[in-house]
């Protein structure tokens, strides 16, 4: 392998990465614009120059591959002074308005005019070259062309990922400037993403801004929920109390401002679908369920698990186990349907529609899948998908009254609306039960006739796994806190398990442990080992593990 040294410091690196690649491994931070690795290479900003030993000329990082032996260094004089001149050429025509501009505080110009420029503008402000200012190109993105900086990281998303081509740069020289041909509106299913991937405040989502300061979040890393493809995410929501919030949520309990794409190569590479991105506003969609009820009674959680937990059992006594059966969902984690699973004896379900024939199928030839659940690998990994027939099955037997008390998990898919017919389907079963629970995030109609409602928490309130399509296993944390009385369902499972004289953690590390110990496809896989960009259980047969990134650009 390749030995190169970076700032008197050797490192070996596979053959064909750049300079810039090998810096970002091994940490050292060299500025860019036009650069980013999942774009592909177009050497125009000039703000990753540095010096290479034996070349007359300062180098491009990005665009320069490395070489046996090569040495570069990045803070020479030379290359600093190389920057504070691109800097300056850059914020030539930039407007100075960065209070009123929503990417303030997470700005690359700022940030590099911070750390390698400093320098008083040579240039008479009343010159500076005025152009659109909130220019709509398309439903979701807005464009202010004085502040774009030309790096043409958009044009290469449009050209080189989505391959759809909308946007470009016309005209030529310091006429030069971005937009969309004709009235082509810019508005193909992965739009946002160029608002991710510019620098600075030129472009910008017309769902985010100005609703909040940068400064004002907190980031917490996740897993999109929206599909079985898992898009790795940042959600980003209030640090602390800020007044106001979306419906259904207090500022204290937190609120979701935005999600950003989380690179994964081997999942999402740093993309992710539009109705994914804004499928946390299907959490204020319906009104939140945020307290407990028996026949339309307001009562606690802690209160209703006992009595819930005595009536399954005088069920199970009078009729058999077989009269007693749960239904959870694909948007479920593998902690909460494992817990299922052992409190109703195997005798669960999560199909709800068509799942399990849709989860591999594309949507399209980039990330989106048809099954718009997160964890219906993991359900079947589990084994839930047995002989009780889905939903339609659990409903049929209610009627039939083989199965007369159920426990019934709900959370609505985020992205697009649950169909129809299943809840039609559902608002029979409830009808159908002589004893019905269900914990769901919203108060839909169609439970209005359950014996009793139980708040749970939803997607980015709970912590635990989903495996997706391909079989990886990652990790889906919690953001914000529930509403009210809600809880997730493993800890409401936890609760019922010990009241059954099973003590289990209501921890989701602790209880994937124990999944670990007892699903075949999971073992010897530890919680803490999963880390940030999830991981493929060792065990999986290499015949099941299904290519990820065979179509991400
Ligand atoms: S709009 Fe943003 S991403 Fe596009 S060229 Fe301008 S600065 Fe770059
Ligand atoms: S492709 Fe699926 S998982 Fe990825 S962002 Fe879109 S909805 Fe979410
Ligand atoms: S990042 Fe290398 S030239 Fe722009």
């Amino acid at each position: 392998m390749p030995k190169i040294t970076i700032n008197d410091q050797q490192y070996e690196a596979p053959p064909g990465k750049t300079i810039i690649e090998v810096a970002d491994e091994v940490g050292v931070q060299i500025p860019r614009y036009c650069y980013h690795p999942d774009i592909g290479v177009e050497g125009s900003c000039r703000m990753c120059l540095v010096e290479v030993e034996k070349s007359p000329k300062l180098t491009p990082a990005c665009a320069t591959p490395i070489a046996d032996g090569m040495i570069v260094r990045t803070t020479t004089p030379r290359v600093q002074q190389a920057v504070r001149y691109a800097m300056e050429f850059l914020l030539l025509h930039h407007p100075i308005d960065c209070p009123v501009c929503d990417q303030s505080g997470e700005c690359w110009l700022q940030d590099y005019y911070m750390d390698h420029a400093r320098h008083t503008s040579r240039y008479p402000g009343t010159q500076k070259t005025q152009r659109l200012k909130a220019h709509t190109l398309g439903p979701l993105v807005k464009l202010d062309r004085e502040r774009c900086i030309l790096c043409t990281r958009c044009v290469r998303f449009t050209r080189n990922v989505t391959q759809t081509n909308e946007i470009t740069v016309f005209h030529r020289g310091h006429a030069s400037e971005i937009g969309v041909a004709g009235d082509r509106p810019f508005d193909n299913p992965y739009s946002v993403n160029v608002v991710d991937v510019c620098p600075v405040g030129a472009l910008t989502s017309t769902d985010f801004r100005f609703k909040v300061r940068a400064w004002f979040l907190q980031g917490t890393s996740s897993i999109c929920a929206g599909c079985s493809t898992g898009c790795n995410l940042r959600i980003d929501h209030s640090a602390r109390a800020l007044g106001g919030g979306a419906p259904g949520y207090s500022a204290t309990e937190g609120t979701i401002y935005r999600t950003v794409g989380r690179r994964n190569v081997e999942v999402n590479k740093s993309w992710l679908c539009d109705e994914g991105r804004l499928s946390f506003h299907t959490m204020e969609r319906w009104p939140r369920l945020r307290a407990a009820r028996e026949h339309g009674s307001p009562r606690t959680v802690a209160e209703l698990l006992p009595v819930v937990h005595q009536r399954f059992e005088a069920i199970r006594e009078q009729y058999g186990p077989a009269a007693v059966a749960a239904l959870g969902s694909a948007t479920n984690t593998n902690e909460a349907l494992f817990l299922l699973k052992k409190y109703f004896h195997n005798r669960v379900d999560f199909r709800l529609g068509d799942e399990v024939e849709t989860y591999r199928k594309r949507q399209d030839d980039l990330l989106r899948r048809w099954d718009k659940h997160p964890n219906t690998r993991g359900a079947l990994d589990l084994g839930l998908g047995g002989d009780l027939g889905g939903l339609r099955g659990l409903r049929e037997m209610a009627e039939r009254r083989q199965i007369r008390g159920m426990w019934i998990a709900f959370h609505p898919q985020l992205v697009g609306e649950d169909a129809r017919e299943i809840v039609d389907e559902l608002r029979r079963l409830v009808d159908a039960l002589e004893f019905s629970v269900v914990s769901a995030t919203h108060d839909f109609p169609w439970m209005a006739n359950a014996r009793i409602v139980l708040p749970m928490a939803g997607w980015a309130e709970e912590k635990g796994t989903y495996t997706n399509f391909a079989g990886r296993v990652q990790i889906t944390a919690r953001a914000v806190a529930p509403p009210g009385d809600a809880r997730p369902l493993h800890l409401m499972m936890s609760e019922l398990l010990a009241l059954a004289g099973v003590q289990v953690s209501a921890d989701p590390a602790a209880i994937f442990d124990w999944i670990a110990r007892e699903v075949p496809l999971y073992a010897d896989m530890d919680y803490d080992a999963i880390g940030p960009l999830g991981i493929v259980p060792p065990a999986r047969p290499a015949a099941e593990i299904e290519p990820e990134t065979e179509m991400v650009r």
